[in-house]
């Protein structure tokens, strides 16, 4: 007799005598069924860094275990496709551990589904032992500042996707047309947008940026680029390869006021290490001589404690014609300083505003328990709370913050609280039979489900059509040509 009968009959029969010590009987039953079954059925929402590296966790920490990854684009990798500059390969070579997992035969990829929308977290847990939410942070904070929705005014987020070939971000169109542009942040990525509308186009065009934006950034005219910080150097957000990179850009002179490090440089030698290295990086470049004095070639500029607090218009309204800034002094203890407004402004004018002050996550399904100040799932170490078998990883429940080997230690925790309660079996048990697949239910949705197989078809294609232009590969960046491809 099958399983699934045996669980039947024991339904019915604890409905009928609908007894206390039945229904036990067949809690323990169902639990039995499904997790000492036992072969725990895993659902990893997201395939950026944190969906794999969880993945890899849990397969290593127990033979018996499958794991099917659902993933709302038709192609894995999540930030490492699409955030992760194109002028930095070396970063993507961790795709190659991450397809070693999905060929290993225990991880099952299924992308172009949207959890949330094509099915829902609650049909998961009906579905699976575990769901793990590993979806990211896929909006960007704003600043909240008049004149933001301006015509030239985007977020960095959506300007990455772009360049990256995110299908989303594909008709952004940004407009490149004069010569000064603001970036409001100082981290790695107001730095990988910088880099990417100063450095020459050689350089760039064997990569695997997108052609339409090779395209529109060799027409661009944009010589000038701020990027703004609210605090000061000490305080700055980015890291020493990423800033290295931006001194040593070609063709491009890197300018820091003296002014910002007169009462710095004295305590570099203090600092702890890593941001002794950074601060030493400004100090040196902004005591060294530019090459090019006449100012003729293309240059990036720091300017510290400043918020914005306005994006003036054209006068036509509809526009960007420059940036209000407002001084800040610093306040708070060494460590912890935050900016406070001084009432003193100055405006530049520019014709691009890019707003790089950080990725958010979003909640995907009103079940989950979700932090919208913080922008997380509510959960301990990684086990969502007060929902059992729900647990989180990577950016979803730490915030956007830290790299790819970042998400590595992040899964490791998560995975172990995941391997303890399988062991002590405290979720509740999943009520799918062996023969239902997650395709099967996907497909009678009318979702066309993608395979880790049919992304290595386009795969193929984007890496064959880059080939033909001297590119490592040329992203397609329409889902429609996606699905097309595999069909
Ligand atoms: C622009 C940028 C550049 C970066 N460059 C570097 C770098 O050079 N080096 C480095 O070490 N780190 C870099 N990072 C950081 C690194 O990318 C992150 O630390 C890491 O990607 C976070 O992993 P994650 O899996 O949590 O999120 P993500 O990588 O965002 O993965 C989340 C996945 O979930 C999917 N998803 C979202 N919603 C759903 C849904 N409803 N249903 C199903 N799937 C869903 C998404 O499509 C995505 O594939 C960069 C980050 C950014 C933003
Ligand atoms: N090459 C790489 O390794 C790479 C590349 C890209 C991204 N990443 C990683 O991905 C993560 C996210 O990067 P990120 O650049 O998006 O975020 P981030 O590192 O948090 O930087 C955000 C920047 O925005 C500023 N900011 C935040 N809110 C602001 C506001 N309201 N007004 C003005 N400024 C504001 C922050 O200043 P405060 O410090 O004052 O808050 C900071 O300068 C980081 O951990 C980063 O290292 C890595």
């Amino acid at each position: 007799m099958s399983k699934l009968l045996v669980l039947r009959m024991l339904k019915k029969s604890a409905c009928l005598q609908n007894s206390t010590s039945n229904r036990y009987i067949l809690g323990t039953f169902q639990r039995a069924l499904c997790s000492s079954n036992s072969k725990p059925k895993i659902c990893i929402v997201g395939s950026g860094p944190a969906g794999f590296y969880t993945a890899q966790s849990l397969i290593k920490g127990h033979k018996d275990l499958t794991i099917d990854m659902l993933e709302r684009l038709p192609v894995p990798f999540g930030l490492v496709r699409y955030g992760v500059a194109p002028d930095h390969p070396e970063v993507k070579n961790v795709i190659n551990q991450f397809s070693t997992l999905a060929e290993g035969g225990r991880l099952h990829f299924h992308g172009n589904v949207n959890v949330g929308k094509d099915v829902t977290v609650e049909e998961l847990r009906q579905m699976y032992d575990v769901v793990v939410l590993s979806y990211g942070a896929e909006a960007d904070k704003e600043l909240g500042i008049p004149g933001e929705h301006l015509d030239g005014v985007l977020s960095a987020r959506a300007f990455v996707g772009w360049y990256n070939g995110l299908p989303e971000d594909r008709q952004l169109n940004p407009s490149l047309d004069c010569d000064t542009a603001v970036i409001i942040g100082q981290g790695n990525v107001a730095l990988d947008v910088a880099r990417m509308l100063l450095t020459p186009i050689d350089i760039l065009k064997k990569t695997d940026i997108t052609q339409y934006s090779l395209e529109r950034i060799a027409e661009s005219k944009i010589k000038h680029v701020y990027l703004i910080g609210r605090r000061g150097p000490l305080q700055i957000a980015c890291t020493i390869k990423e800033l290295r990179e931006m001194v040593k850009l070609p063709e491009c002179n890197a300018i820091l006021h003296q002014k910002d490090f007169e009462h710095i440089k004295d305590m570099v030698a203090d600092l702890p290490r890593a941001k002794k290295r950074l601060t030493q990086l400004m100090v040196d470049t902004a005591f060294t001589p530019m090459d090019d004095k006449t100012g003729s070639c293309k240059n990036w500029r720091m300017e510290f404690l400043r918020s914005p607090t306005e994006v003036l218009p054209t006068q036509d309204g509809k526009k960007v014609a420059g940036i209000r800034l407002e001084m800040n002094k610093l306040e708070g203890k060494i460590g912890q300083e935050y900016a406070v407004a001084t009432g003193n402004f100055e405006d530049i004018p520019c014709g691009l505003v890019l707003r790089s002050i950080g990725y958010k996550s979003t909640c995907i399904d009103k079940t989950v328990p979700f932090d919208t100040k913080k922008g997380i799932v509510i959960n301990d170490k990684g086990r969502v709370t007060n929902i059992k078998g729900m647990y989180c990883s990577g950016w979803v429940k730490r915030g956007p913050q830290g790299v790819i080997l970042s998400s590595l230690n992040d899964a490791m925790e998560t995975s172990k609280v995941i391997l303890e309660d399988i062991r002590n079996e405290v979720f509740k048990p999943c009520q799918r039979s062996e023969k239902q697949s997650t395709r099967h239910f996907l497909q009678e949705r009318g979702v066309q489900c993608i395979s880790f197989n049919d992304w290595k078809k386009i795969d193929d294609l984007e890496m064959e059509r880059g080939n033909a232009v001297g590119k490592p590969r040329e992203k397609i960046a329409s889902i429609q040509e996606m699905l097309g491809v595999v069909k």
